[in-house]
């Protein structure tokens, strides 16, 4: 494909320097339906990217965007602060029926504000009012966000420093296979909590993503999981699962912590749960937690009653049996054997490839060729992006709801950007 130069002037003289999506895509775009985004000349991409999970059902899905104009038509309420609605309701109401019950959760729900990290900070505070310490476990190369309690439990070097003041109260330990399995999982942090002389303050809580999809797709293994909610028991730690960008189906479940069968305390949801791409997050905790104070933790933006309108029409559309989970799980397996391909066909160039669900990361031995390999992506008409703490990792992210002529398209790009990037 052949991109005209777009005028990306009023981006480069207007915008701040921090803005960096668009430095890797530099078109404009203008329409996006499904899984394809158009720029202003038209152009097609394929996207792999899916809003950085904020998109499982698509770009501009029509079940949810009709239940969205129909709302919007009508003048339903689009600013409702914490205020009872009627959109709320019924989002409240499907979420219990679809998601809570089935699962045997009785988790409450809290409206922590529109983004993930409001989500974490909500759980942080939370924990932490809970068990009166101020202590919280992260793992290495975890990503919850850019606030300052989100990057405490943040582990990239380059985001942490932006913070521009200590970030505390937060201890890393190492993520399942860091120490490529050589030490048995939790040594050293169950030993540092029976030890009175470590210099570790006892937890109020610990905070995990079940594949750590900012720090490289790292997935943990669900025995570790299981391991690490039965050491959060033993030792009174509450249990954190962010799943802002591993839930709403991402890794399968809709949940992604559903398959190690563990049930975290506290959990974080954002990303997918509007299912149209509008801001919307959750903080969900066991009953007992909520020892919140009417008003303790505000925010003039928890009342998005559009995405729960569209959350609603998504989790009807989507959850109510269990047929999205199976056709995540068969595309999974299709992206699956094509970076087996791709990693055989370049032995030594490939340091790997990892995932579950529809996540998946194609690792490279020489940090830059990521890079490389999405720049010609992108020339080649396919949206992907790097993670990992070099960004030493193809991720891919496509929406749960791409076909697998789709699927097939964006995987014979890739193999080709790789190739012509050796
Ligand atoms: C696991 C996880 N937690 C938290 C966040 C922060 O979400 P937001 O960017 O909406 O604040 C992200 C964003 O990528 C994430 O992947």
């Amino acid at each position: 494909m052949t991109i005209t130069q777009p005028d990306l002037s009023i981006f480069q003289t207007l915008e701040s320097e921090v803005r960096s999506y668009c430095r890797g895509w530099p078109t404009v775009f203008d329409r996006a339906r499904g899984s394809y985004m158009y720029d202003e000349d038209g152009h097609a991409f394929l996207d792999f990217f899916a809003g950085a999970g904020s998109l499982n059902y698509g770009h501009n899905n029509p079940v949810l965007k009709r239940a969205l104009l129909d709302y919007l038509e009508r003048d339903g309420v689009t600013h409702g602060l914490d205020m009872s609605t009627t959109a709320k309701r019924a989002f409240l109401e499907t979420f219990q029926e679809v998601v809570l019950r089935p699962r045997g959760l009785d988790h409450k729900v809290m409206f922590p504000g529109p983004t993930g990290t409001n989500a974490v900070e909500a759980a942080l505070k939370l924990a932490r009012k809970v068990k009166g310490r101020e202590s919280i476990v992260s793992f290495t190369n975890a990503f919850h966000g850019m606030s300052l309690g989100s990057l405490a439990v943040t582990g990239n070097a380059f985001k942490r420093a932006g913070a521009g003041v200590p970030l505390v109260h937060g201890t890393p330990m190492p993520f399942d296979n860091y120490l490529d399995g050589k030490v048995e999982d939790f040594l050293w942090f169950e030993r540092l909590l029976q030890d009175s002389g470590s210099g570790l303050n006892r937890p109020a809580a610990v905070i995990v993503e079940t594949v750590q999809g900012e720090g490289g797709v790292n997935v943990a293994r669900a025995e570790w999981l299981r391991a690490l909610a039965d050491l959060c028991k033993r030792q009174d730690m509450l249990l954190i699962v962010d799943d802002i960008q591993m839930g709403c189906g991402r890794t399968g479940g809709f949940f992604s912590f559903e398959e190690a069968g563990i049930t975290p305390d506290i959990i974080t949801v954002s990303k997918s749960i509007s299912g149209y791409g509008l801001p919307m997050a959750l903080t969900l905790f066991r009953p007992e937690l909520d020892v919140w104070e009417p008003g303790e933790h505000n925010g003039t933006f928890r009342g998005n009653n559009p995405a729960f309108v569209t959350a609603a029409a998504a989790l009807d559309t989507y959850w109510a049996d269990g047929q999205m989970e199976k056709q995540t799980l068969a595309r999974g397996e299709q992206v699956e054997a094509a970076l087996c391909a791709i990693a055989g066909e370049h032995r030594g160039g490939v340091a790997g490839f990892r995932g579950r669900g529809l996540v998946w990361g194609l690792a490279f031995p020489d940090a830059g060729r990521a890079g490389w390999v999405c720049s010609r992506a992108f020339e080649l008409g396919l949206l992907v992006e790097t993670s990992g703490p070099e960004s030493e990792v193809v991720k891919l992210l496509p929406a749960l709801t791409i076909s697998p002529e789709e699927l097939d398209e964006g995987l014979r790009t890739l193999a080709r950007a790789v190739r012509e990037t050796a």
